[in-house]
């Protein structure tokens, strides 16, 4: 389930109704897809776009997505900062920003037109779709892992646009969810 904060009027969202339309109001979908269907924690793509053919089929029809693929990061992956540093800054693309978790989390901060910055902690089972043109930027939590499906309109259009804006340095790419913490950091909490 997701977590939203809104930094700004320290405020955080939770509950799935109360998610959804905060969400909605500022133009992002947010759902969640359930039952979710069982992936080993060993599958490779295929297996994973097979278990979600049906959803992904009904998001290509309403989005007119073409193509989806899986992406799997973790901090053994070569270059992550990297790539990380390419989307934490703010951005905007001429495509949707599709992702539907299958684990890890992920951290999206929207910058609506109007309104606050809301920070999006996103996790297992949660579906975000952040619209062409939307100002966001991301971050990966402690656990530095996120797998996802993506889907995407045409993969020429995702390439990220930056503002140059500075907004994105005011706000702490920090997680609030506690479960993917360390082990040890828990216990000290
Ligand atoms: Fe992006």
């Amino acid at each position: 389930m997701a977590l939203l904060t809104i930094p700004d009027e320290a405020q955080t969202i939770t509950g799935h109704e109360a998610v959804t339309a905060y969400l909605h109001a500022c133009g992002i979908d947010y759902e969640r897809w359930t039952p979710a269907h069982p992936v080993a924690a060993d599958a490779t793509e295929q297996q994973i776009l097979d278990a979600y053919a049906a959803e992904i089929d009904e998001l290509k029809v309403r989005g007119g997505y073409v193509t989806a693929d899986v992406i799997d990061v973790s901090a053994a992956t070569p270059g992550l900062d990297e790539m990380l540093a390419r989307f934490n800054r703010e951005h905007w693309h001429d495509e949707d920003e599709v992702r539907f978790i299958i684990s890890g989390h992920g951290l999206f901060h929207i910058r609506p037109e109007a309104g606050p910055v809301v920070s999006i902690e996103v996790s297992e089972g949660d579906l975000i779709r952040v619209p062409r043109g939307t100002w966001h930027w991301f971050n990966l939590c402690a656990d530095r892992r996120i797998r996802a499906i993506r889907l995407f309109q045409d993969k020429a259009g995702w390439t990220p646009q930056y503002t140059d804006s500075g907004v994105d340095e005011k706000f702490l790419p920090v997680c609030f969810g506690l479960s993917h913490l360390p082990l040890n950091s828990q216990t000290n909490l």
